[in-house]
Order: structure tokens, then C-alpha cells, then sequence
């Protein structure tokens, strides 16, 4: 295949949450043409389509008000700096979090309501902005009481839905991506599977653009208890280490303090906000005693890790399966809570003591970006959670994801050059004035763990608590398995698992100092005031 076929678009966009639909609307609108690919089989503007990560996320958008004499830019910089004990990248944090207005004002722009906002109007009304751990401040806004990712996945998805209709942006979906394209070193679009193995004999479809854009979001399904939709399979990351892309703080897994305990669950379980205890919830043993007094100043808002490791403790303490979240302090606690009550008394449980454990929430590390989600290799942008901004370091401070999903989604977008071949200099080395030969895709035997196998052999050897004994022998587990080439969507995902899963504990046997989401029992916990001097240098797989 020569240039003589040309881009198939201006821009291929991998995923369909905030980041990837954010990056897609923005592109548009300066005028490009965009290819969105969505692995799920329905259309990502179908009402019922299976979530994205962005529809889960329950406390909101963390950003600042400048006009609050309470709260700076330097103070948001700061609390995210304290979280990421050490590793937050402190320039690419105030890049972001100084963007955080902005992407608001985008949000807003494209119908996004926040609560507190009289519904007819921008600026009629100052919205509610609550408090999540490691904040100091309230200045994280919600939509729907606790339904922010899902009002902001559906503002996304309609907005989408009129460029589709005007023949912008096209999306396909039921169409994993098998490969990233590449051209003389660069990537140059996607190769898709066909709907339907019969289509094309089977062979993969190449959608070719200048820019392709990762938005794949997270891997939370490596673990058998996690926060994360079923399609959080670390695709993008798989891909992006197929062609070479530098990755870095992977041993950074933030478990989320509070997922809803559900006995014998696998896959997802339903997230327990950490805003219901911004707003006067309490974690309590099972014998009633607070699992939070005399464990961090901050108490219950405490860093996320702080608490994940302290929720960990007061289950071995006890030998319970769970702790408790006592919310009777918590005003109008369904009305606040909508999703949460839901999901609480579907289930027969009681709102007022909610059983919780910590769960796989989200991945700190990723494909390593500049702050214009410019990866290592040229035409290849990451934006949301698969990439490594620098903003989380090792432990992420709640609400910072949509932020940055959005901020670096609208960076993305504007980096896109618009018309077919346009040189793409900006997006990570020359674009050499065209498509060129493009490489044919390869049927590589690759490792492929069984799910439910790996899922229990990373909660086990690389969960909340590691060790170099148990790290290592995951690792010799995952290197008896025999190469073979994925033959199907799910083993597609699986490859994508088990190339993760190694990179994981690869980086997590190589960091030997606990810190953050990464805490060894047979190494010493790092000097918390040594910020920025304790981490390692980023990775190169
Ligand atoms: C939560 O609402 O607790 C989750 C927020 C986040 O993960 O940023």
C-alpha cells in the first residue's frame, strides 16, 4: 500500500471516553476530518452502550476557581505534588491544572450543566464544588449529584453525534485495533479487525492518517476486583509498546479505598465515592472503631494510598473481608448520592454502613507524554489515562483524571493538522510530505494468559502490598506461557493483559523504594519531604 491510497482522515482517534471524544470534538472543529475506533460493538452515541471509564467517574472534575480567595493554582499544584508522593512531574501538574478553567469553560461550551448552575444558563448561579482526600480545598465540581462522568460522556457523545451527521468525524465501532499502522518509524493510523473474521478473509482494514491519537484508557480488569469497565484491557499501552513507545511509573496501580464489597465478585464493582466522605463519611472496622484516627492528619481524606493501605490493615486486623462506611453524617445522603444509593439498596444493603474494600482503580503510569500528548514516536499522541503525563506521579490526587483527560484531549485536538498529508512536524517528527510504504501488519505470536488466571496471579504477586518473592514469581508464571497469535476480539485483549501485566511488574521488581500506589514490604518507604528527588527516572521498555 502506497501514498498513492492517501490518509483515510486527518486524524484516527483510538477510544471513546473524555479524553479521545474531547480530542475528537476539538480536531473537528478546527475543521480535520476524524476516524473514531471504538472496540465495543455498539455505537459510543447509543444511550445503552457499555461504559467507558469517563462514565463511571462519580466525584467530578477537580479545577480550580480563580475567583475563590481560598484556593490558587499553586495550592491545586501543590495537594497533586503531596499525593504523588514525589513523582508528579511539578511543571506538567501546573501546566494542567493552570488549564483547568478553560476546559471547563469547554465543557460548559458543549453543554456540560455542573451542579449549583441554574439549568438555563453559564454563570447564573456559582456551581458546588465539594472535597475529595488530599484536597485542601472544596474545588471539585459534580454533575447529577454523583453522575459527573456520566453527564460529561453523554454532553461528549452528543456533540460527536452532530459532527457524524455533518460527515466529520466517522466512528467505527465492534472494531478492535490490532495494530498500530507504521510508516518509516512512524505511526501512521490503526489496523482494525474487520466487524465480521468472514470481511475482507479475515484480514485487517488500515484506516491511515497523519496523527493517531491513543485514548484507550486504563487495565483495572488485570485485577479480579476492580473499579473499571470490563473493556479496561490496557490496549492502548500494549500497542503503543509494540511500536517502541517509552512507558513509564506502570508499578504506580492506584487502588481506590472504597469499592462497594460484593462477595465472590470478578470484573467491576461499583465505586463508592470518595466525595461521601468529603462530605462527612467515615470508615469504621467492623467492630465500629475508625479506620482513619491516628493514621495521617488528614483523617479520612487522607491521600488515597494513605487510606487504601489503612483500609488493607483494619481487614487483617480484624480477619473481616471488608470495612465499613459510615455515612449518617452525610446530609441527604440519596439525593447526594443517586448512583451510590442506587447501586447500594439494589444490592439489599443498608446506605447508612456501607460494606467497602479497596479495588484496581486506576493507572498512574502509562505512555509517557510531553504536555501536548506527543509520545516517543512520531504521529502517535496519548491522552487520558493511558498516557504518563508527569501530573500523577506515583498516587493520584482524586479528580485530577477528567481534568486531565479533557485539558490534554483539547491539546491533542489542536495538535491535528488539518487536510489530508498536511505536515505534521508539530506532532512528533517530520511527516517526510506523505504516507509512504506502509509496513504490511504482522502476525507475531504473542503470550496470551487466561483472564480469570491473571487476574488472580497480579491481586496476589502485585496488588496494594508487593514483594520481590511474589513479584518474581509472577514473573516466571507469565514467562512459561507458549506465544501464540491472537485469533479474536477477546484474545486481543488478553495479549494486551499479559503485555501489560509483565511491564507492571517488570517496573514494580526494578522500583525498590515504597512510595505512593507502590508499596513493597520488603523495601523502605521513601522520605516523603524528598519531593521530586526520590523517583525513578522514567523507564525505557
Ligand atoms: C471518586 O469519586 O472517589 C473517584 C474520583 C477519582 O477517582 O478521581
Amino acid at each position: 500500500r502506497g501514498m498513492d491510497e492517501g490518509w483515510s482522515s486527518d486524524v484516527v482517534v483510538i477510544g471513546g471516553g473524555a479524553g479521545g471524544l474531547t480530542a475528537a470534538l476539538v480536531a473537528a472543529e478546527r475543521g480535520a476530518t476524524v476516524a473514531i475506533v471504538v472496540k465495543s460493538p455498539e455505537t459510543v452515541t447509543a444511550p445503552d452502550s457499555p461504559p467507558t471509564a469517563t462514565a463511571y467517574a462519580q466525584g467530578g472534575i477537580a479545577a480550580v476557581d480563580p475567583s475563590d480567595p481560598d484556593d490558587s493554582f499553586g495550592a491545586h499544584v501543590h495537594d497533586t505534588v503531596i499525593a504523588g508522593a514525589g513523582c508528579t512531574d511539578p511543571v506538567a501538574a501546573a501546566s494542567i491544572i493552570g488549564d483547568g478553567p478553560a476546559a471547563i469553560a469547554r465543557l460548559v461550551g458543549w453543554g456540560m450543566r455542573f451542579d449549583g448552575v441554574d439549568s438555563d444558563g453559564i454563570g447564573a448561579g456559582t456551581p458546588h464544588r465539594t472535597r475529595e482526600g488530599g484536597h485542601r480545598v472544596a474545588r471539585i465540581l459534580h454533575a447529577g449529584g454523583d453522575a459527573t462522568g456520566a453527564r460529561m460522556q453523554e454532553v461528549l457523545e452528543r456533540r460527536v453525534a452532530d459532527h457524524v451527521a455533518s460527515g466529520r468525524i466517522r466512528i467505527r465501532h465492534g472494531a478492535p485495533v490490532r495494530q498500530l499502522a507504521t510508516a518509516a518509524g512512524r505511526v501512521v493510523g490503526a489496523w482494525i479487525e474487520p466487524v465480521d473474521v468472514t470481511d475482507r478473509g479475515g484480514e485487517p482494514e488500515l484506516l491511515a492518517a497523519p496523527v493517531t491519537i491513543l485514548a484507550t484508557g486504563g487495565s483495572g480488569q488485570l485485577y479480579s476486583a476492580t473499579t473499571n469497565p470490563l473493556g479496561s484491557t490496557g490496549d492502548g499501552l500494549a500497542l503503543a509498546m509494540s511500536v517502541g513507545a517509552r512507558i513509564a511509573d506502570l508499578q504506580f496501580i492506584q487502588f481506590h479505598p472504597t469499592m462497594l464489597f460484593t462477595p465472590g465478585a470478578r470484573g467491576r464493582c461499583p465505586l463508592i465515592s470518595e466525595a461521601v466522605r468529603g462530605e462527612g463519611g467515615i470508615l469504621r472496622d467492623i467492630h465500629g472503631r475508625p479506620v482513619m484516627a491516628g493514621v495521617h492528619p488528614s483523617g479520612d481524606l487522607a491521600p488515597r494510598d494513605v487510606v487504601a493501605r489503612a483500609v488493607t490493615e483494619a481487614m487483617a486486623r480484624t480477619g473481616a473481608d471488608h470495612v465499613l462506611l459510615d455515612t449518617a453524617l452525610v446530609d441527604d445522603f440519596a439525593q447526594r448520592f443517586p448512583m451510590i444509593a442506587a447501586a447500594v439498596t439494589g444490592r439489599g444493603l443498608d446506605m447508612r454502613l456501607i460494606p467497602v474494600v479497596p479495588g484496581a482503580h486506576y493507572q498512574c503510569g502509562g505512555v509517557v507524554t510531553d504536555t501536548r500528548a506527543r509520545t516517543s514516536v512520531g504521529g502517535l499522541l496519548a491522552v487520558g489515562e493511558v498516557a504518563r503525563t508527569g501530573l500523577h506521579g506515583a498516587n493520584r490526587l482524586a479528580s485530577n483524571s477528567l481534568l486531565e483527560a479533557v485539558v490534554m484531549g483539547i491539546r491533542a485536538g489542536e495538535a491535528v493538522p488539518v487536510g489530508s498529508g498536511a505536515p505534521g512536524g508539530d506532532v512528533g517528527g517530520d511527516l517526510g510530505g506523505g504516507l509512504g510504504e506502509v509496513d504490511p501488519p504482522r502476525s507475531t505470536p504473542v503470550p496470551i494468559a487466561d483472564r480469570d488466571w491473571l487476574q488472580d496471579l497480579m491481586s496476589t504477586n502485585a496488588g496494594i502490598v508487593r514483594d520481590g518473592a511474589g513479584l518474581a514469581a509472577a514473573a516466571r508464571a507469565l514467562d512459561g506461557l507458549t506465544p501464540r497469535i491472537p485469533c479474536s476480539p477477546r484474545e486481543l485483549e488478553d495479549a494486551a493483559l499479559t503485555a501489560v501485566a509483565r511491564a507492571v511488574i517488570a517496573a514494580a521488581t526494578a522500583d525498590t523504594v515504597s512510595r505512593g500506589a507502590h508499596m513493597r514490604s520488603d523495601a523502605p518507604q521513601s522520605d516523603a519531604d524528598a519531593v521530586g528527588s526520590a523517583c525513578p527516572d522514567v523507564a525505557v521498555i
